[in-house]
């Protein structure tokens, strides 16, 4: 089945129809979903929703554009969340420089104490990088243990940095990007980069795949995901949902 690897129905745009929306996943083929916090508000959303529903599993942490109040009280709360049985990773955490704040060097100190929690607590990490490529890069070479990696959420990035995160381990998130006509630059990773390093996402409620683009996402839009990355890969279906839901349970070591 379909594993989501990426999603947020803790936001606002899911308050109309959460319950009944995921409670459809089932029949249409989706397996498991991971639920990421961004902030304090949706990690314990996520961690809640995997309270709930059997198929969810939760990731904790704060995302680069929410980090502005954080202190150390907050790492200890991630840390005791961390011991609760379906919490299966630490993000989504990383650098954000597409809007100037927070200021660079207060992102990179709270993506490397988190980044430290993930190793103490030997959980892998969800990244999210965006306009930060040799940031990200340098400050996961020296901070992340080889053995714990974890997925570049939304990869966006170009082949030769691709290249890199797949030689140190880990994955590439792949989501409604794929689908958008100028996505020349991610068609060429999905073509290049071995199948076994892939899994897919939606980010939702953000970024829907075509015909949805702009519109809200959900994980029952990631069949678009995945017949483009078939096409691409000269695939079928069948082959990237098994394949890609095995890199998922490997990636959340739920194997
Ligand atoms: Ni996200």
């Amino acid at each position: 089945m379909i594993f989501e690897t990426h999603a947020h129905y803790g936001d606002d745009r899911f308050n109309e129809d959460r319950h009944k929306l995921l409670m459809s996943m089932e029949e249409n083929g989706i397996g498991n979903i991971v639920e990421v916090g961004a902030g304090i508000q949706s990690t314990k959303d996520a961690v809640n929703l995997s309270e709930k529903y059997s198929f969810i599993y939760a990731a904790v942490g704060i995302h680069p554009s929410e980090v502005a109040g954080i202190d150390e009280s907050h790492m200890d709360w991630l840390l005791s969340l961390t011991s609760k049985e379906k919490v299966v990773a630490i993000g989504e955490i990383g650098l954000d420089y597409h809007y100037k704040k927070p200021e660079q060097n207060i992102q990179k100190k709270w993506f490397k104490r988190q980044l430290e929690l993930a190793k103490k607590v030997n959980l892998p990490v969800i990244i999210h990088s965006r306009d930060a490529a040799k940031d990200t890069l340098d400050i996961i070479k020296s901070n992340c243990a080889s053995e714990n990696c974890g997925v570049i959420h939304c990869f966006s990035y170009s082949w030769e940095i691709a290249r890199i995160y797949i030689d140190m381990g880990f994955y590439l998130g792949v989501g409604g990007v794929i689908t958008f006509k100028n996505s020349k630059k991610l068609a060429e990773v999905v073509k290049k980069a071995p199948l076994d390093r892939i899994v897919i996402e939606t980010d939702a409620p953000y970024l829907a795949p075509e015909p949805y683009r702009g519109k809200r996402n959900c994980s029952l839009y990631l069949k678009y995901v995945i017949d483009e990355i078939a096409k691409i890969k000269g695939l079928t279906a069948k082959e990237v949902i098994d394949k890609t839901e095995d890199n998922a349970k490997k990636l959340y070591k739920l194997v």
